[in-house]
């Protein structure tokens, strides 16, 4: 089955990067000259998905703006011959079929994905992190979704961890499948030292069967009193084959302030117009 639908869970408060999201969203901070949101739902796009749910809670209304059309921006714009910067701002609107629920009380992200349960109905659905910005050749979300393709698993995006860092994620029992698929059976969130099964932990991506609902409605609360996905994850792959896939790219945790730099070095490097400049400044501090 073909996947058109993703999720993007957005809602937290950003309290990592105060006081920049006193104010605004953190989804919202610009990773070089567009908001870090946008690389996420480009990646979604370019795995092929036409359909987005981003969940989101008060206060975070620029997300919704920031999908929509402004018509006097467009027309003062092309009032004064700037056409191709008028399309552009179109075109970010029109990347995809875009919609927005709230999360109305924060009870951890398999709550949040709870909310998303009417958007995608029996469908399987891709998840991506907000925080967690990909930057690779091939999207790691169209990773995913080739070995979801291919096996009719549900998948998630992992990584080798190493041990003074995993703690921070979750740890995964696995046996190998192929080159860079594994079988997950057992998940736990937060591992202490004496807990962890293996380096591989889960980063920011995962392609969910629709069973997972029924998983999570059944949790009782998981690490720090939250509904854990892990902890859904745990169970669903009790009842149906669940596959790790080591993908290819590099992650940036834009919700901290280390990853945040991070990020914004490598992109502006990249980056067509400032790319070189950007370069020959560096070399030059
Ligand atoms: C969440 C997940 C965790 C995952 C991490 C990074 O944790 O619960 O399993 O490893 O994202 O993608 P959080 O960063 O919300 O604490």
């Amino acid at each position: 089955m073909k996947v058109k639908k993703a999720v993007i869970p957005a809602a937290g408060f950003g309290t990592r990067m105060l006081p920049a999201t006193k104010a605004i969203p953190k989804e919202m901070l610009p990773l070089v000259d567009r908001p870090s949101i946008h690389y996420i739902v480009e990646e979604a796009v370019k795995s092929g998905i036409s359909e987005i749910l981003i969940i989101t809670s008060r206060g975070k209304e620029e997300l919704c703006d920031y999908f929509d059309y402004s018509p006097e921006l467009e027309a003062k714009l092309r009032a004064s011959g700037r056409e191709e910067e008028a399309d552009a701002l179109r075109a970010i609107a029109d990347m995809a079929d875009i919609t927005f629920i709230r999360q109305k009380e924060q009870h951890g992200l398999g709550h949040a994905i709870l909310c998303a349960k009417a958007f995608t109905g029996s469908e399987p659905f891709a998840v991506l992190l907000g925080d967690d910005v990909m930057v690779g050749k091939t999207p790691v979300t169209r990773q995913l979704l080739d070995v979801y393709e291919k096996t009719g698993c549900a998948t998630v995006g992992v990584s080798y961890v190493p041990n003074d860092q995993i703690s921070k994620y979750c740890s995964l029992d696995v046996t190998p499948v192929e080159e860079r698929v594994m079988e997950v059976h057992k998940l736990i969130e937060k591992p202490r030292l004496d807990q962890i099964m293996s380096n591989y932990a889960i980063l920011g991506r995962y392609v969910l069967t629709p069973e997972i609902y029924n998983m999570l409605e059944h949790l009782s609360a998981g690490y720090g009193g939250e509904i854990q996905l892990t902890d859904g994850l745990n169970a669903l792959c009790q009842t149906q084959k669940l596959l790790g896939v080591e993908y290819e790219g590099v992650r940036y945790d834009t919700g901290n302030l280390r990853g945040y730099l991070h990020a914004t070095v490598q992109i502006a490097l990249q980056h067509p117009e400032v790319g070189d400049w950007f370069r020959d400044y560096l070399k030059n501090l």
